[in-house]
This record gives C-alpha cells, structure tokens and sequence, in this order.
C-alpha cells in the first residue's frame, strides 16, 4: 500500500505510478533528503514533539541507509514515488514505529524544497570553482600575448588594434560576473523552507530556527506559503546558468572563427578536435561547435521552468515536480562543458603571426591617423574626413595607410610629417592605448592581477 493509501479503495493505475514518480530522477537528491530529516528527527526529539530515543533511533537508521545508498545496496522503487517516500518507507521498515514517527510536523512540499535548495547550494560552490578554473587558463594565455597585436573587431569588420591578452581577459570579467551572480543567488538561496508543512505551518512546537541552522541556512523561511511555492532560487540559478553559457558560447563561437582557415589565429590541439569520416583533411572544433550547442539547451531548461511556473496558484502544485530536471540538466551541462573548455583553451596554439598578418589589413590604424591630425590640431572630425579620403584612396591603390608616402599623405593635410609612420605603427597604436581598461601592456598587467587576486579570494 502507498504511503498515503489510506483514504483510497483502489490500487494506483500503473501507467500513473510511473507518471507520477520522480524517483529515477529526484534519487539524486538521497544525501539532501537524509540531511534534512536527521535535522528534522533531532529537532522533533529536543523540542519534545518525538521521544529521544525515537529520535536517536531514526538519527542511526538514517544514517545506515546513508551508507546502503552510497555502497549501491538500495533499490528505489517507482511505488514510493519520490525519494522522500522511498527513504521514509525504507526507514520504517528497518526501525519499525519511530520511522513512522519522521514525518510528524512535516510535509513532502517544505522537504523538497530544502532538499533541492541544499543541493543547489553545494551545486554552486562547484560550479564556481570549475569557472575560477576556466579564468585561470585564460588569464594563462593572456600573460603569454599582452605583446600579440590581433584585430579587434565590430560587426566582425576589423576595426582597432588590440592584443589577443585583452581579448582574452574581457571573458575573464564576464566570469567573473558569473561567479559573483551564483554567489549570490545561492546567498538569497540560503534560507530555510522546512517547518512550514503542506502550506500553513504546525501546530507542533516545533523550532524553525534549530533546523535552520543545523542545515546551515542563515534563517528560516518567513512566509510557510512562500516558503512551498517558491521555485525563484532554481529560476535564478538556470539564468545565472544561462547567462554563464551565452559567455562560454561567445568564445565557443569565436575559437571556431579563428580557427579557421580563414583566420588562423589559432590552431586546437589534436586531443580536442575530432575528424571526418570522409574529409581526410578535417580538423573540427566539435567541442567548441557542443559548448555553443548546450547553451541553447540551457536556455530551454531556464524557459521550461519559467513556463512551469508561471500559472500556478499557491502553494505547491505537482506541476512544480517538473522543475528537478531542468535544474539538473543545466548543472549537469554546465559542469561538462566547463573543464572541457578549459583544458581547450589549455592547449591551444596561438598562431601570433597569422594575427599580426591580419591585423595588418583592414586600416585597424585609422583612428589612430586622426588621432594623429586631431593631436597636432586639427578638429577630430575634420581629422575623420581626411582620413576617411586616404582611406578610399588606398582601397583605389591597394595600399595599407602606413604605405603612403609623406607626399600621399600631405595631400589630404600638411599637418603629416615624418613623425606619423611611428603613429601608425600597430604595435604602438595597441601600446599607445593606455586608458584605463585599454590594450596597452601595463593596463593588460593590471587586469591580470586583478583576475588573479578573484581567482585567489574565491577559491576553496
Ligand atoms: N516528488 C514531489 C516533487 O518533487 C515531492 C512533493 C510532493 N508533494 C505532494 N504534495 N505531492 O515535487
């Protein structure tokens, strides 16, 4: 008979059994639920709602059926639905009566909802410490290239020199955005559902605050409505997931550029690139094309739950059993794509001449000739036009700016002189950028550090 089969004269249709479970999936949710009602038990036998030795007996056969689970001994059952249920029957069957006991003062609904909370909160803190990872190999790379002019680019049009550091580095500032906003969501995250039942509360005395803190949240829950109904922390951690994926799919996408033949400026180590079956020249970037593929599987997961969500009167509904897969499936993703990502970028060849190649066409200088004008006078944008005039002019001779001579250029403005060939230099026009947050080596040398002092706070 079910757990809850006493107001009912018929056995369950067995299609609907398996409808209804979520043990194949929520079983991974064992160390959490058993966490959760050892807290519950203790607080049950101090607050003298069980006996004792009640409480001391479901703390011990908990704790064997901690052990059984993880050594593989126990076979969940689809006819206890959930592992709430499978751990409690379980239980009573092992210690007799005081199993029966765990579930007074308590409902399936505030049980989930600690369960998965605590389980998102140990989720995070991983995931945190696989991006500070992914930054650490970045911020590798960029200290090997503050020197590698590259391109920059808008619209993907070539358009200032910049090194292949300060590339590097803007994703190092994303992540950490990502792991200041999981850090975050799993702060807002830390507060107590249990204890406030099926919806309204007990009338037991029970002691919110112990289990609280025993749990190691910082406080419980204020509203027992709010505290069943809400699904805010995992809509939160799916787009803080979501967010972190668009930043890893930027790079995904752009590796796949530049690896390329058409730009070259990298070329993927054979141990993360994978052949064709029939193109025996082939060398693909599958993991980067699965990076930038999975993101859109995140996204799904994040709009799957919000939809879910969005039409349900309070408190708990069994709709709201649907949003376990979808966090699971983004952490899961999340947390495969990550490392693979990082030993990508580990050992990846930066090709710097194929780089300074590229940044050689394309008039990547051409802010810098105004800039020049503008610094010895004349207004900028008068500067912009004459400049734009050589510009036109050198597509109509196929020539880069710095391959005009002095005569070339003093068509446009007497204001050029010998002086301007240094002005136009690329590696100086990336140097030059010494702004705060520019290119320039000492601005890429402080980012570094800056990245590396995160990495260093944040890491366990
Ligand atoms: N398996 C359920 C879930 O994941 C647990 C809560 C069930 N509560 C209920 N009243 N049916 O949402």
């Amino acid at each position: 008979m079910k757990l809850w089969g006493g107001r009912f004269q018929k056995e369950t249709d067995g299609l609907v059994n398996d409808f209804n479970s979520s043990i194949q999936f929520d079983q991974r949710l064992y160390r959490e639920d058993i966490q959760g009602s050892m807290a519950h038990a203790a607080m049950l036998g101090q607050c003298g709602i069980i006996s004792q030795e009640d409480a001391a007996a479901i703390q011990a056969g908990l704790e064997g059926i901690l052990a059984d689970i993880e050594a593989g001994k126990v076979e969940f059952t689809a006819d206890n639905e959930d592992i709430h249920m499978n751990v409690e029957a379980l239980l009573t069957q092992r210690i007799g009566d005081a199993g029966k006991r765990l579930h007074t003062a308590r409902s399936r609904n505030d049980q989930v909802a600690v369960d998965l909370r605590l389980y998102l909160r140990r989720e995070i803190g991983e995931i945190i410490q696989a991006i500070l990872d992914f930054q650490q190999a970045l911020a590798e790379k960029a200290k090997a290239h503050q020197k590698t002019v590259m391109p920059g680019y808008t619209h993907l049009q070539r358009a200032q020199p910049i090194s292949f550091a300060q590339h590097l580095l803007a994703y190092c500032q994303m992540l950490a955005r990502d792991v200041t906003r999981l850090e975050d969501c799993g702060r807002r995250m830390n507060q107590c559902p249990l204890g406030s039942g099926a919806l309204a509360g007990t009338t037991y005395p029970i002691d919110r605050w112990q289990t609280a803190k025993a749990l190691g949240f910082d406080a419980p829950m204020s509203n027992s409505l709010d505290g069943v109904s809400d699904r805010d922390y995992a809509l939160e951690l799916l787009s803080a997931l979501s967010i972190l994926m668009t930043h890893l799919s930027r790079l995904a996408e752009e590796t796949i550029l530049w690896c390329s033949w058409e730009f070259k400026f990298i070329e993927l180590d054979d141990a993360y690139s994978t052949g064709s079956s029939i193109m025996p020249q082939k060398k693909n970037p599958d993991v980067a094309e699965l990076v930038r593929g999975k993101t859109g599987r995140v996204y799904g997961d994040l709009m799957g739950l919000l939809t879910a969500m969005k039409g349900l009167a309070l408190a708990y509904n069994k709709d709201m059993q649907e949003d376990k897969e979808p966090v699971f499936d983004a952490i899961d993703t999340v947390k495969m794509c990550l490392p693979v990502f990082t030993g990508m970028i580990e050992t990846m060849r930066v090709l710097p001449e194929n780089m300074r190649a590229a940044a050689g066409r394309g008039f990547i200088n051409a802010t810098d000739c105004a800039d020049y004008l503008t610094k010895k006078g004349m207004p900028f944008r008068d500067a912009y036009t004459a400049v734009g005039k050589l510009v036109y002019y050198c597509t109509e001779h196929h020539k880069v700016l710095e391959e005009l001579s002095l005569e070339e250029l003093q068509t446009v403005s007497p204001l050029f002189e010998e002086d301007v060939y240094d002005a136009l230099n690329l590696e100086n026009c990336m140097e030059q950028r010494r702004s705060y947050g520019g290119p320039a080596v000492a601005e890429t040398t402080r980012q570094i550090q800056e990245i590396e002092s995160f990495i260093q706070e944040h890491k366990e």
